[in-house]
C-alpha cells in the first residue's frame, strides 16, 4: 500500500484554483458557486472544402486559404490563427497566415495542411493537393520579326485590293472584302506577339490548352476531331473553323453563327469560354505580366509594356489576319494576277475548277481568290433545323483554302470526307424555308447537279489544289515554344 504524500493545505486550495480556470473561469473568490455558468470553448469547423490548385514554376501564385474568412468558422466568435504546412518542401512557396504564395520552383504534386486554430485550444485542419506544372517555355523568336504586314510580305496582284480585270475567272475582286480595321492593321511586331499568344497554354486557366489546340497549323488552323477537346476535357458544341483568310470575309463578323462583330471581339472568347479555355481576361493579365519576356513584345508591338486585354485582343486579330493563304497550287496559274488554269493543273483539277466556277455554281459562295463567302447562307444541310446558327440555319463558311487537310466538314463536322460533300450539293440539299436561293431550281425545288462519278472526283480533285502548304509549314505561323 503507497504511503499517502501529506501536501501543505495552500497547495490544494491553488490546485482547486486552477481546476475551475480549466473549465473556462467563471468562478470568483476562489469558490464555485451553484450558480455559476460554465463557459464552454468550441473549436473551429471546416465550412467550406478547399478545391485542388494549379500553379506553374516560374509563375507567380497567390492563393487565400481562408476563402476571404469562409473556410473555416468559429461559433464563438474567435479570431483565427492559421498554420499552413506544404509537403513535401522545396515547392517554393509559402505560407503568411492563411495565404501561400510565391513563385514556385519545383514542378510536382504537394499536399497542403491548413489549420486554423481559436487561440483557446482548439483547433482544426483540412487539405488539399496542389499541383505546380514544369515551367512553359520561353518564346524562340527571331532577331528581326518575321514578314506579317501586307508592306512586307508581298501579296499577289490578284490578292491586292483593287485587283479586277485580268484576274481570271472565279478570282474576283478582293477590293471591300478585306475585314481589317484601320485601327488594327497587321503590324510585323503586332502578328509576332499575337503568335506568342495563340500558341501561350496560359491563355486557359489550368495552363493546359492554347488557341493551337483547337487550330493547329497542318490542318489549315483547324481540327481533326469532330468537336475540340478544352481545358477540362469537355467538348465544343460546334467543329473548329479554319483560319485562312478570314480576313476577307466580307461583312466582317466571326464564328460559324457570326455571333461576333469583328475578330477583335472574336479572339477574346475562347479565353472565356467555359469549354475551350475556363480562364478570365483578369487572370489571363495577371499570369502574363509575370512572365518577363512579355514586356518587350507588348512594348515593340504597342509602344509600351503594358498588358490589357484590349491589347490581347488587337494582337491575337492581327496574327489571325495574318494567316492568308496565297500560295496554293491554285495561285501557282497566276502570273502578274492573271491565271493560265491549263498550265498549272491537271486536267482532272481544271475540270474541277470548272465545274466550282461553272455550272455548280460553288463560287456564288465560295468566291474571289481568297475562296470564301461574303455572309452567312443556308446551305440546305438541314429540313429540320437543330442548330438554326446566325438564324434560319444560315452558316458563315470558312474560306475552303485548305479544305482537304481539315476534314470532317461543316459546322457541326457531319462529314468526314469531301466526296460527301460534293455528294451534298449533287443531291442532298435539304428545302427549308431559308435555303439559299442560289441552291434552288427554276421551280423552287432545292437544286440536283446529277453530276457524274467523275465529275464529283474532279471537283473533289480540284478543291485539292486549295492546300496551301506554304501555309501550313510555315515557320512564322508555328509554335513559337519548342
Ligand atoms: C477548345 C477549342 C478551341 C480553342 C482553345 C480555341 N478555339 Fe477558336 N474556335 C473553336 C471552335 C469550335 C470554333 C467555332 C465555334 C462557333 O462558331 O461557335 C472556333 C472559332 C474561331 C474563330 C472564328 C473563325 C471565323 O472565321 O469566324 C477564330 C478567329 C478563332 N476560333 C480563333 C481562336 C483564338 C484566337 C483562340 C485562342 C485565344 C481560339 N480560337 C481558341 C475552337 C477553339
Ligand atoms: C448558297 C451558298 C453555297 C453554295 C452555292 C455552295 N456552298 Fe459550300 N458552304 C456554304 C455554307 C454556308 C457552308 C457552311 C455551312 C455549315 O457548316 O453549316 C458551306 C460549307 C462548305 C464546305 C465545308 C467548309 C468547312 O470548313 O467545313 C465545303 C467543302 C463546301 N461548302 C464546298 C462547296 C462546293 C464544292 C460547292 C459547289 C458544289 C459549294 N460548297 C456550294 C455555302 C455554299
Amino acid at each position: 500500500m503507497p504511503s499517502l504524500i501529506k501536501l501543505p493545505s495552500s497547495f490544494l486550495t491553488f490546485a482547486a484554483a486552477l481546476l475551475i480556470a480549466g473549465c473556462g473561469g467563471g468562478g470568483t473568490g476562489g469558490s464555485v458557486s451553484p450558480n455559476t455558468v460554465q463557459l464552454v470553448n468550441h473549436s473551429p469547423v471546416v465550412a467550406k472544402t478547399l478545391a485542388t490548385q494549379t500553379a506553374t514554376v516560374a509563375s507567380a501564385f497567390s492563393f487565400d486559404t481562408s476563402q476571404g474568412g469562409t473556410t473555416f468558422t468559429d461559433s464563438d466568435g474567435d479570431a483565427l490563427i492559421y498554420s499552413i504546412s506544404i509537403t513535401p518542401s522545396g515547392s517554393g512557396l509559402t505560407a503568411t497566415a492563411a495565404v501561400v504564395s510565391g513563385t514556385p520552383t519545383t514542378a510536382g504534386s504537394y499536399s497542403v495542411a491548413v489549420t486554423a486554430a481559436d487561440g483557446r485550444g482548439g483547433s482544426v485542419s483540412t487539405s488539399f493537393s496542389m499541383t505546380v506544372l514544369p515551367q512553359q517555355g520561353v518564346p524562340i523568336l527571331p532577331a528581326t520579326a518575321f514578314s506579317y504586314s501586307d508592306a512586307t510580305i508581298n501579296l499577289p496582284a490578284q490578292f491586292r485590293a483593287g485587283a479586277g480585270p485580268g484576274a481570271g475567272p472565279g478570282a474576283g475582286n478582293l477590293a471591300g472584302a478585306d475585314n481589317t480595321p484601320t485601327d488594327n492593321v497587321v503590324s510585323n511586331a503586332g502578328a509576332t506577339l499575337g503568335r506568342v499568344l495563340f500558341y501561350d497554354k496560359r491563355l486557359s486557366v489550368n495552363d493546359t490548352v492554347s488557341c493551337a489546340s483547337c487550330h493547329v497549323q497542318a490542318n489549315g488552323f483547324s481540327d481533326t476531331r469532330r468537336f475540340s477537346v478544352g481545358f477540362q476535357g469537355g467538348l465544343t458544341t460546334r467543329h473548329s473553323m479554319g483560319l485562312a483568310n478570314a480576313r476577307y470575309y466580307q461583312n466582317g463578323r466571326f464564328f460559324w453563327d457570326e455571333r461576333a462583330a469583328t475578330a477583335e471581339v472574336q479572339v477574346l472568347q475562347p479565353i472565356q469560354n467555359s469549354t475551350e479555355m475556363g480562364s478570365t481576361l483578369a487572370q489571363v493579365v495577371t499570369k502574363l505580366s509575370a512572365q518577363s519576356f512579355y514586356g518587350p513584345l507588348f512594348t515593340a508591338a504597342f509602344g509600351d509594356a503594358t498588358i490589357n486585354s484590349d491589347r490581347i485582343a488587337r494582337a491575337l486579330a492581327q496574327f489571325v489576319r495574318s494567316i492568308v493563304s496565297y500560295r496554293s497550287k491554285y495561285d501557282s496559274a497566276f502570273v502578274n494576277g492573271v491565271a493560265n488554269f491549263g498550265a498549272a493543273l491537271t486536267a482532272q483539277e481544271e475540270q474541277g475548277r470548272q465545274l466550282f466556277e461553272g455550272a455548280a455554281r460553288c463560287d456564288t459562295c465560295h468566291g474571289t481568290v481568297a475562296h470564301i463567302a461574303d455572309s452567312a447562307k443556308n446551305n440546305g444541310l438541314d429540313a429540320v433545323l437543330t442548330d438554326t446558327g446566325a438564324g434560319g440555319g444560315r452558316f458563315k463558311s470558312p474560306s475552303l483554302r485548305n479544305i482537304a487537310v481539315r476534314a470532317p466538314y461543316m459546322h457541326d463536322g457531319r462529314f468526314a470526307t469531301l466526296d460527301q460533300v460534293v455528294q451534298h450539293y449533287d443531291s442532298g440539299v435539304q428545302d427549308s424555308p431559308n435555303l439559299a436561293p442560289g441552291l434552288r431550281a427554276a421551280d423552287g425545288s432545292p437544286r440536283r447537279l446529277n453530276l457524274t462519278a467523275a465529275q464529283r472526283q474532279a471537283l473533289v480533285a480540284f478543291l485539292g489544289t486549295l492546300t496551301d502548304t506554304a501555309l501550313n509549314t510555315d515557320p512564322k505561323f508555328a509554335d513559337p515554344f519548342r
